[in-house]
């Protein structure tokens, strides 16, 4: 075998490829080998050379064939920056919540739950049957399945109390994903230009569907008890809002979950300035010490508007959730849903339907909230004893995350980039403020794969901290690294 005969071989296909149609075959072995007077050897390293430059993929026992997307020369899309103008809004970037990354990273980024997390055998049974139904065929009403609608508006009448007129399935607007649901919603009931009361810190995605349906976002300071009612109030009064958009259980990233009171006396500033509560209940079916009780239960008079989300409990490739209003306001959502995406996939809206409708459904909950705790312990422990800089002020009752407050002066970007450095991805608590971060925050997931990982996790986690505060030295002695 010569090098020098290969890289003629290379050259000279090369230049073939440079005028062959993108998915043309290319000779076969046995032809080059008689056209170059050379070995098998000598033309199979030619070939393996031209498949590392991406120019042709190899198809075992079909052929070689020329890639269908070259690399040609450097393609100038400058003249776009000219005819878009600056982006709208600073949230342009992608989350780092929606980054996926390889496995052998330390994941407590995402928001998404690990496939043990899920129902996967009622998932596949239930896409099964529905690809069998009339639901793999027809197109549903835009509103949503009346079968579903109504599963909708029965959960949530279950916990309507007595002398509150429950929910019907007519008030219920199916979407793909409570985030679709979100940008209706501010669009339709905000619309541009108007101010949009949210929490601080909140979603990040509801940040970009307010940017992004042009409302003009109004921070209000939330704890871990929710919001101030008297700096609601203070809110509404100042700015003429008609909107406050908030998750009164298990927040992201906060976990926080309202007191009682404090939901009663929001619900009453409210009706007292002619609002609207836009209710995310994200994280319903991620109780783990408490049931969440939607505000929307006691509201008959059209102020909640009540978002619920099937995507993350029943399989994030079934994205399905629900809007739950009344009124002119139900109308308008509908309308704009309309125009936006006309209907949901029947599909999608069955199997939803088949996996909550199940008995083994409720089963697979009761499950997940113990799944869940052991998870979340998981990860405070090894917190506490690699990171103890790293402890969140509240352990969250439900949900998927743990809010971190780093010490002053931490540098967040640095810190985020040093723990990924160490194979550990978390998510930069900025992006959850409306305005500027009110302190140095990280976002940790522990709903992610490979929980047996966490204290590993935490050791990078502790170790990046204590490379920018030399003086707290985390638990479990010096950092080796330094
Ligand atoms: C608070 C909150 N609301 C809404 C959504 C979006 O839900 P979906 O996946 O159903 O679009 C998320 C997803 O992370 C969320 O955290």
């Amino acid at each position: 075998m010569s090098d020098d005969s290969s890289s003629r071989i290379v050259a000279d296909l090369r230049a073939w490829i440079a005028t062959a149609p993108a998915g043309a075959k290319l000779p076969s072995t046995r032809t080059l080998v008689a056209r170059y007077s050379a070995s098998p050897v000598t033309v199979q390293k030619a070939l393996r050379a031209l498949v590392a430059q991406g120019l042709v993929e190899s198809r075992p026992g079909v052929g070689t064939f020329v890639q269908a997307v070259r690399p040609a020369r450097p393609a100038d899309y400058g003249w776009q920056t000219a005819a878009l103008g600056t982006p709208r809004g600073r949230r342009a970037q992608m989350s780092t919540v929606l980054r996926t990354v390889s496995n052998d990273r330390i994941a407590l980024h995402s928001g998404y739950p690990d496939r043990e997390l899920l129902p996967v055998r009622l998932v596949r049974a239930a896409f099964t049957r529905a690809a069998r139904s009339d639901a793999a065929i027809g197109r549903p009403p835009t509103a949503g399945t009346p079968e579903l609608q109504s599963w909708f508006a029965t959960e949530l009448a279950t916990a309507t109390p007595a002398g509150v007129l429950p929910p019907v399935a007519g008030d219920v607007i199916v979407f793909g994903g409570s985030q679709s649901g979100l940008n209706t919603t501010f669009q339709s009931l905000v619309g541009p230009g108007r101010p949009l009361l949210v929490e601080s810190p909140t979603y990040w995605g509801a940040l970009m569907a307010a940017e992004r349906a042009g409302v003009r976002v109004v921070p209000v300071p939330s704890g871990p008890q929710g919001p101030r009612p008297a700096e609601l109030a203070r809110a509404f009064e100042q700015t003429g809002a008609r909107a406050f958009y908030a998750q009164p259980h298990f927040a992201n990233p906060t976990g926080a979950q309202w007191a009682p009171r404090t939901a009663a006396r929001v619900l009453e500033v409210v009706r007292e300035y002619g609002a609207f509560l836009i209710e995310d209940d994200w994280a319903h079916d991620f109780g783990i010490d408490s049931v969440p009780v939607p505000l929307a239960a006691r509201d008959d008079s059209g102020h909640v508007i009540y978002l619920r989300s099937l995507t993350k409990s029943v399989s994030p490739s079934v994205r399905i959730a629900a809007v739950v209003a009344r009124g002119p306001a139900r109308d308008r959502i509908l309308s704009d849903a309309q125009a936006e995406s006309m209907y949901v996939s029947g599909l999608l809206q069955a199997v939803a339907l088949d996996v909550v409708s199940h008995p083994g459904w409720r089963t697979h909950l009761r499950g997940l909230g113990q799944r869940l705790a052991i998870r979340r312990d998981l990860l405070l422990t090894a917190l506490r004893e690699h990171a103890p800089d790293a402890v969140p002020e509240l352990v969250p009752r439900g949900g998927l995350n743990l809010w971190v407050r780093l010490p002053e002066h931490t540098d967040v970007a640095r810190l985020v980039r040093d723990c990924e450095d160490g194979g550990v991805v978390v998510a930069p608590g900025d992006e959850w403020f409306p305005a500027e971060p009110t302190g140095a925050y990280l976002r940790i997931n522990y709903s992610g794969p490979n929980p047996g990982a966490f204290p590993d996790g935490a050791r990078v986690i502790g170790r990046a901290l204590a490379r920018q505060h030399p003086d707290r030295c985390p638990a479990g002695g010096a950092d080796p690294d330094r």
